[in-house]
């Protein structure tokens, strides 16, 4: 079977699936970590892959730009392909500060400015997006084993990349520590499929001062964030 995004039959996508928004990047993590590597999809050319780690198989695929895209994703992976938990490695805007390029920033929940979810579920009043307390926990512990320099907390998924409103600066009065793209509609997919799913982040720009990341710490910061999201699963 198969859906109209996604070519793998079922069987073919593990119960664990690591996603970035660059279909290239997931290529590049599956020959990077994965034995055996296998290519499941490339509808849209959304490369995703299942190999091993360590022994166990794991998925790792794209997601694209946007809660829209993202959404239609993990849903067929939660509701299609039995996926149990779905890790989310990607890059941030970071607006609070105290927060530096390259620190991992993990999602304890995710505030929006996207209808996704008012369109996706039928609930009178606003539904707080969270990710899965265990994932969660454990990667906090695994940041602070190995040293590398992570927050908790509350992120924005936004619509909206250029803000030529700036209106980054009313959530950062809220305490929120960073923006991205896609984490509201992951975690509304999760917990209304009963399944898991958190999301990391590296800081690639810091909004307040327009600093953005240099290649080489680009490099470092996305193995840091890898060597969280695998000690995981
Ligand atoms: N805004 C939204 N998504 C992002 C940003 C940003 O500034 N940086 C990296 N992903």
């Amino acid at each position: 079977m198969a859906t109209p995004h996604n070519t793998a039959s079922i069987g073919e996508i593990a119960e664990t699936v690591i996603m970035s928004g660059d279909p290239l990047r997931a290529k590049f993590m599956a020959e990077k970590f994965l034995e055996n590597a296998t290519l499941f999809n490339t509808t849209r050319n959304m490369f995703g892959y299942t190999g091993t780690y360590k022994g166990k198989k794991v998925s790792i695929m794209g997601h694209g730009m946007g809660m829209p895209s993202i959404g239609i994703y993990t849903h067929e992976l939660y509701h299609f392909y039995g996926v149990k938990q779905i890790i989310r490695v990607g890059t941030a805007g970071c607006i609070q500060p105290g927060i530096n390029i390259g620190d991992i920033v993990i999602a304890q929940a995710a505030c929006t400015d996207s209808n996704y979810i008012n369109n996706f579920l039928d609930i009178p009043g606003t539904f707080a997006p969270i990710g899965n307390f265990d994932l969660l926990t454990a990667a906090a512990k695994s940041s602070k084993d190995m040293n590398i320099p992570y927050h908790v907390g509350n992120i924005l998924s936004s619509d909206i990349f250029y803000d030529s409103k700036e209106n980054w600066k009313k959530w950062q009065k809220l305490g929120i520590l960073a923006i991205e793209m896609e984490c509201a509609a992951l975690y509304t997919n999760a917990i209304e499929a009963k399944r898991k799913a958190l999301t990391i982040l590296t800081i690639s720009d810091n909004i307040i001062t327009k600093e953005e990341t240099s290649s080489e710490e680009r490099q470092k910061a996305f193995t840091n964030m890898m060597k969280v999201a695998f000690s995981i699963i």
